[in-house]
């Protein structure tokens, strides 16, 4: 753990150097704000002395961080923590740090070109070396190639093989064939957990590799072809069992073989030893998709943020296909992990107004909650975008870790609680009476 943090402190310290070094500013942002939209719920603190009102913790210095290029910072970065109410997990706490950075007048590749020298510094530090640039995957070769906008590149890429067998797939969804080198042929056992694993996520199965080579000879010589499969390698194919399902339904199916992929990859690393931690394969996805559909709210959300801007040739997707609507915002990818997430923003007021109506927010709400963004991008804001690294889980890869809890001091059990000092813990009723606040259930 101490050989840990002392990592942690080696790497910001770099961070901090190698973008000074770039002409950035560090500069701090509140954090009794308002809140910030990045799709968590936010920790709410109380204003004594206006009762009745909350500050939110920052998810993200996101809004902040343009207002300072509106107003002439043309280069900002912050290593801040955030809070966001969420479900813990291992690569996620409530309370985490964010490497986050904001330039005037980029293109993308401005951004990647910060960041891939940035990255290489801070892996020397932890004694790796890291070739540059970075691979560049567009979220739908991802989609296709990795069933995943997070690629863990370590193992070999899917294939959509419809084409060779179209007599397998199903719905005219895609049948596709994921391929694990040097497993030796799988046993019965192992086959039937993969077949199970793969049926729990809606998908039909084909695990046996050598009946389908009986019935279908020449078209899996072409499989295998495509695939660049061994005797000794796994080769097991999939479609979708049931009706298409999603607004994206061929997404659906790739998301699904993607896990079966990674499933099958961890299943038989002890063989083929493909997910070597030290082995450590960058890549940016970019062109994600700007809106995600919410089953549960009947609507559509952002899937970066709502100041994320469309790409020039999708403008006109925003009211007449959504689904398709590609945004300008693009993700670290480091081991089938996300390290960081940005985009270049919108820098107009028009086209913002635009995307919060796709939202669904009414003028009145836009308004309400930022109006203050509106009113700044109407001083003529320059154009601008950036990117948050979580530095938390690049120490964790960087240690060799699976946890960030490895890599943060005082971190928080799985229920949020801090073991030390024993947080969360009720107040006084004195406190809470001071800040106007009464728990449910216990009004006098
Ligand atoms: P995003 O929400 O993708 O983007 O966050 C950026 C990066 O922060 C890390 N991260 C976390 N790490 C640990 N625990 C968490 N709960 C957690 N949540 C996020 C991830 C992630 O990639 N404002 C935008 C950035 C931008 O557009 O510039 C933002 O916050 O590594």
């Amino acid at each position: 753990m101490q050989h840990n943090i002392m990592l942690r402190s080696k790497i910001a310290f770099a961070v901090r150097e190698c973008l000074n070094a770039q002409g950035y500013l560090e500069i701090e942002t509140p954090f009794m704000t308002r809140s910030t939209p990045e799709g968590a719920r936010d920790y709410l603190v109380p204003c004594r002395v206006q009762p009745g009102t909350f500050y939110a913790l920052p998810q993200s210095p996101q809004i902040f961080k343009q207002i300072l290029m509106v107003s002439g910072f043309d280069k900002y970065f912050q290593i801040v923590r955030c809070f966001r109410d969420e479900d813990f997990r291992a690569d996620r706490q409530a309370e985490f740090t964010q490497i986050d950075l904001e330039m005037s007048f980029p293109q993308q590749e401005r951004v990647f070109e910060t960041i891939e020298p940035l990255m290489q510094r801070v892996c020397e530090v932890a004694g790796f070396q890291v070739g540059a640039p970075f691979r560049r995957l567009t979220y739908a070769e991802a989609m296709r190639s990795y069933g995943s906008d997070k690629p863990d590149c370590r193992i070999p890429p899917m294939h959509p093989v419809e084409d060779l067998l179209p007599e397998l797939a199903h719905n005219n969804l895609p049948l596709v064939a994921i391929h694990i080198p040097a497993t030796g042929a799988p046993s019965r056992k192992e086959r039937d957990e993969l077949k199970a694993f793969g049926q729990e996520r809606g998908l039909r199965v084909y695990d046996d590799a050598k009946r389908l080579e009986r019935d279908h000879a020449e078209a899996m010589t072409k499989v295998r072809a495509r695939c660049g499969a061994g005797e000794n390698d796994l080769l097991v194919l999939a479609t979708w069992a049931g009706e298409p399902k999603g607004v994206r339904p061929e997404e659906t199916v790739y998301l699904a073989c993607g896990q079966l992929r990674l499933h099958c990859a961890q299943k038989f690393n002890d063989r083929h030893k493909l997910l070597d931690p030290k082995n450590l394969q960058f890549l940016w996805v970019v062109d994600f998709p700007m809106f995600e559909w919410d089953e549960e709210e009947n609507r559509w959300n952002a899937a970066h943020h709502p100041f994320t801007s469309v790409h020039d040739e999708d403008l006109e997707k925003l009211t007449t296909d959504p689904a398709r609507c590609r945004a300008k915002s693009y993700d670290l990818v480091l081991n089938g992990m996300e390290m960081g997430s940005g985009s270049i923003r919108i820098h107009r007021r028009d086209v913002q107004t635009q995307v919060f109506a796709a939202l669904g927010f009414t003028e009145e709400e836009a308004r309400r909650r930022f109006g203050f963004l509106l009113e700044a991008l109407e001083y003529g804001a320059p154009p601008h975008g950036g990117i948050a690294l979580g530095l938390d889980r690049l120490v964790m890869i960087l240690a060799g870790e699976t946890s960030i809890r490895d890599v943060i001091p005082f971190p928080k059990t799985a229920r949020g609680t801090d073991m030390m000092c024993d947080a969360p813990s009720t107040v006084p009723e004195r406190q809470l009476r001071e800040l106007g606040i009464s728990i449910r259930g216990q009004e006098k």
